[in-house]
């Protein structure tokens, strides 16, 4: 386990960690708008006299500006490169949360809200982007990983924020507001790093694209950097195209299947519902409101720390062995949901299962489909194509998020509560099918090594069928 911090120690360069950290903390205003409003909203009802229709778009809109943030990266992230997109993503975000924090209305705060979900859409999947684009391959999953911690910790933090200004008078206002930091922090950090290699090959501006990789590479004694930087130019070289309509090409097509898989699956087994509404999950089992905040802290500080042990395996075990397990897990933790909120006899005896499950649960996710869908996506597509890919992936990412988010409650009241669980149950067994069918291994490989096995047999193979 010590091996990743070791490399790390030895071959990694301050630059690259430092580059690594500033690009994470997009990770972080991911989590923490993802943790923040339950509690905030507590108050904010009052306050503003939101109605639950209006708490419910208060909530959800911000998934929608995910949707599309994700959409327009797909494009900013090439035309004004990575580095740009995310110094504008913590601009806008800094000014969002100002915004929410000074809301006098409704309307006012769904608006700014949105504006923060364009910023959290955009940086959802750029910081990965550009961490695995400057990672050497040995440490890019443990690096691009930093993200997840960067969400695991911000929905931590969330958590802990919610619980610290409790008491102090213009509570929510704090709550939102605070956020400008990790914004601002986003946004200057970000002025001070390079651009990708990868990028600057695209733009053909491969002297300065060496430049920045010798420095990212300087002390790594086990990576052959001139190697390296002619692949990434032959890589480029290679590549015809990158446009949307590419994607859904035989070429193209089955590494979609992949993303938009693992994107669609680490939603629908109901991370955020259990994110979401623990308290409300724990206040069923007979917990009081207060005793079920409390354990739902347990629940964020499960997820941060196994989100380390994932960083510290995920370039060891692989990506595969860990997604598999991981799924395997929280299969099993789902259906003991579903079996104890079935048996009353179990929430009469056995009340501390419900909690149990929960962390159990989210262990597994943290060590497999958490981190392994964004470091995945970012490694599987060929660079011409990959914004594009990856904003895909993510869209369906976010809007699986809100399709979930948004008719837990609802399914619920229909199906029952163990009948949800049990529907889960049904799809995380389809997930781990899924994965163990179709998802690769990309451990320790360079991303132009990956692009050439899953792309350029099937590009032969095309061509050789179109000449015949
Ligand atoms: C997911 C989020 C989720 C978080 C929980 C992320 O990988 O994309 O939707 O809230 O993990 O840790």
């Amino acid at each position: 386990m010590a091996g990743f911090i070791k490399d790390l120690r030895d071959n990694g360069n301050t630059l690259l960690i430092r580059v690594s950290v500033i690009a994470a903390i997009g990770g972080l205003l991911f989590g923490y708008d993802t943790g923040v409003i339950s509690g905030a909203l507590l108050y904010i009802k009052g306050d503003l006299h939101a109605t639950s229709t209006a708490q419910e778009w208060i909530v959800s809109v911000l998934l929608l500006g995910a949707i599309l943030g994700a959409a327009i990266s797909a494009y900013s992230a090439d035309l004004a490169s990575r580095k740009w997109t995310k110094v504008a993503s913590g601009a806008v975000y800094a000014i969002a949360a100002i915004g929410c924090a000074l809301s006098v209305n409704v309307p006012m705060l769904i608006g700014f809200r949105f504006l923060l979900g364009l910023s959290v859409g955009t940086a959802s999947f750029v910081s990965p982007m550009y961490v695995s684009e400057v990672s050497p391959p040995r440490l890019r999953g443990g690096l691009v990983s930093f993200n997840q911690l960067a969400v695991t910790s911000g929905i931590l933090l969330s958590y802990l924020v919610d619980f610290a200004f409790a008491n102090v008078p213009g509570t929510w206002r704090w709550m939102l507001g605070i956020a400008v930091l990790p914004g601002l922090a986003l946004a200057i950090g970000m002025i001070t790093v390079p651009h990708t290699p990868r990028w600057l090959v695209e733009q053909g501006r491969g002297d300065e694209a060496k430049d920045v990789l010798d420095r990212l590479r300087e002390n790594d004694d086990e990576t052959d950097v001139d190697g390296e930087f002619k692949d990434m130019e032959e890589a480029v070289e290679s590549e015809k195209s990158s446009r949307v309509r590419d994607l859904f090409g035989p070429l193209m097509r089955p590494l979609l299947v992949v993303g938009v898989g693992l994107a669609f699956f680490q939603q629908f087994v109901g991370v955020n519902t259990v994110i979401y509404y623990a308290p409300t999950i724990l206040q069923g089992t007979g917990l009081t409101k207060n005793a079920s905040i409390a354990q739902t802290v347990f629940v964020g500080v499960t997820n941060v720390v196994f989100t380390i042990v994932a960083v510290l395996l995920l370039d060891r075990v692989g990506r595969r062995k860990l997604l598999l397990i991981g799924t395997g897990g929280l299969t099993i933790a789902l259906a003991v949901l579903g079996v104890y909120f079935w048996s009353p006899g179990l929430q009469h005896h056995a009340s501390y299962l419900a909690l149990i499950a929960l962390m159990f649960y989210i262990a597994s996710f943290a060590i497999g489909l958490g981190p392994v869908f964004w470091l995945m996506i970012s490694e599987i597509f060929p660079t011409g194509i990959r914004s594009k890919a990856m904003a895909l992936s993510t869209m369906v990412n976010w809007a699986a998020n809100f399709i979930v988010a948004s008719s837990f409650l609802t399914v619920t009241h229909w199906i029952t509560r163990q009948g949800t669980f049990f529907v889960y149950t049904g799809l995380a067994v389809v997930a781990f099918l899924f994965f163990a069918f179709k998802v690769p291994e990309t451990r320790d490989r360079s991303l132009e090594d990956i692009q050439n096995d899953l792309v350029g047999d099937r590009r032969s193979k095309l061509e050789s069928a179109t000449q015949g």
